[in-house]
């Protein structure tokens, strides 16, 4: 009988951890950003100078913008 092959246990992923890398140049993390969003940086231009992220290759910042566009509080419509 033919033995099956065992997959090699991966390494951890920054993925993994609960707090994902976002910006892999600056190594800059999503829990870094969300509380950078919470002090107040509610720009893509405020995020990356606050953080330093998206200042590398620039391929994370549409999952900057994505942030900002979920954890921006949104102002309620006047009635
Ligand atoms: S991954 Fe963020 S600047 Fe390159």
């Amino acid at each position: 009988m033919a033995s099956v092959p065992q997959r090699p246990i991966d390494p951890p992923s920054p993925r993994d951890d609960g707090n994902p890398r976002i910006c892999f140049c600056r190594a800059v993390h999503e829990q870094t950003l969300l509380a950078a969003i919470r002090d107040g940086c509610h720009t893509l231009a405020q995020l990356i100078e606050h953080t330093g992220a998206g200042t590398g290759c620039s391929t994370c910042r549409g999952e900057l913008s994505e942030l900002l566009e979920r954890h921006v509080p949104r102002e309620l419509p006047r009635s």
